[in-house]
């Protein structure tokens, strides 16, 4: 087997960060070197506990995890409990953990792992807020030599697709200076924006499908997803978070185009918004613009009942 690719996980679970850390922890080509969290979908001190609990509960809990930034680096945000429910992963109950986050808070650990590491050599998956990164690289640049790729959920390819404001997506709403100075630090992106994560929706067929693999995260994710279909109010929900993890281990279930990228970061009624602009090569980021719908539910279904 080819050797393990190192990456760290930047989230606020999050019911969609909860299945892209499963998806994660049941992917053998992964060593998780760390997963930090992250103020977004419910504050940092839930984000952090589930991070603990969701690990725990796919037995990992040799993976460290360390409390990130408790606000965006502007401003302030509004969590999203209506989504997420209460506790971030669709109120259902998960045993207690076990043990309590590393000592080393977010932003150190992220330096101290992208300073040992070699250059081009790690991979960061960004499924919140990119705050801690951005407060990283402010802190010390040079740590962006050692980042391989950057896997970003977040943005939208239409002007005015946005699901936290009529032209941005939230995770760059909520930190778009953040989202900024990590897209400067000009490392290899791969974008997966909220048209592509709609595409690949589920409904209650698939979500009965997992849970009827019977294993304590399959059934803790049907779980979650159920409250997640039903805040969304329609038959389907996007599953957004896993198509970064995906993206990564099977590019070639998406269109994936070259293109430039720019940040709103004023704070207009514009802010947060992607501007992509789709190149025939040489972009400056990778953006999936559609995916295999059926062939990403196919495998992430298969990904988990092996956890
Ligand atoms: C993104 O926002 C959060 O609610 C989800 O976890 C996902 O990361 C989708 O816009
Ligand atoms: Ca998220």
């Amino acid at each position: 087997m080819a050797a393990k690719r190192s990456i760290i996980i930047d989230t606020d679970p999050g019911i969609d960060d909860a299945l892209a850390i499963f998806l994660a922890c049941a992917s053998p080509e992964f060593d998780i070197r760390a997963i930090t969290t992250v103020a977004g979908n419910v504050g940092i001190n839930r984000t952090t506990r589930n991070a603990l609990q969701l690990t725990e509960l796919a037995g990992r809990v040799s993976i460290p995890v360390h409390r990130g930034a408790d606000r965006p680096l502007r401003g302030s945000w509004t969590t999203i409990e209506d989504i997420h429910g209460q506790n971030g992963l669709g109120d259902i109950d998960l045993p207690a953990p076990s043990r309590t986050e590393f000592s080393t808070a977010a932003v150190d650990a992220l330096i101290a792992l992208l300073s040992d590491a070699a250059a081009d050599s790690m991979t960061l998956v960004l499924i919140g807020p990119q705050t801690n990164l951005a407060l990283a690289l402010q802190r010390k640049p040079a740590i962006a030599n050692a980042i391989r790729e950057i896997a970003v959920m977040g943005g939208t390819l239409e002007p005015e697709g946005g699901n936290a404001t009529r032209f941005a997506e939230f995770n760059i709403h909520v930190d778009p200076v953040a989202a900024d100075i990590v897209l400067k630090a000009g490392r290899p992106m791969i974008w997966a924006p909220l048209e592509v994560a709609r595409q690949a929706s589920v409904d209650a067929l698939w979500i009965d499908l997992l849970r009827a693999v019977s294993r304590p995260c399959t059934v803790a994710a049907a779980g979650m997803l159920d409250f997640y279909l039903r805040s969304f109010a329609r038959p389907t929900a996007a599953l957004y978070d896993p198509l970064t993890i995906l993206a990564l281990l099977m590019p070639e279930l998406f269109e994936l185009r070259s293109a430039a990228l720019e940040i709103d970061v004023s704070e207009g009624e514009t802010a947060g918004q992607t501007r992509f602009r789709l190149s025939d090569g040489d972009g400056q980021v990778r953006v999936a613009a559609t995916c295999h719908a059926d062939r990403v539910r196919t495998v992430l279904l298969e990904r988990l009942a092996a956890l």
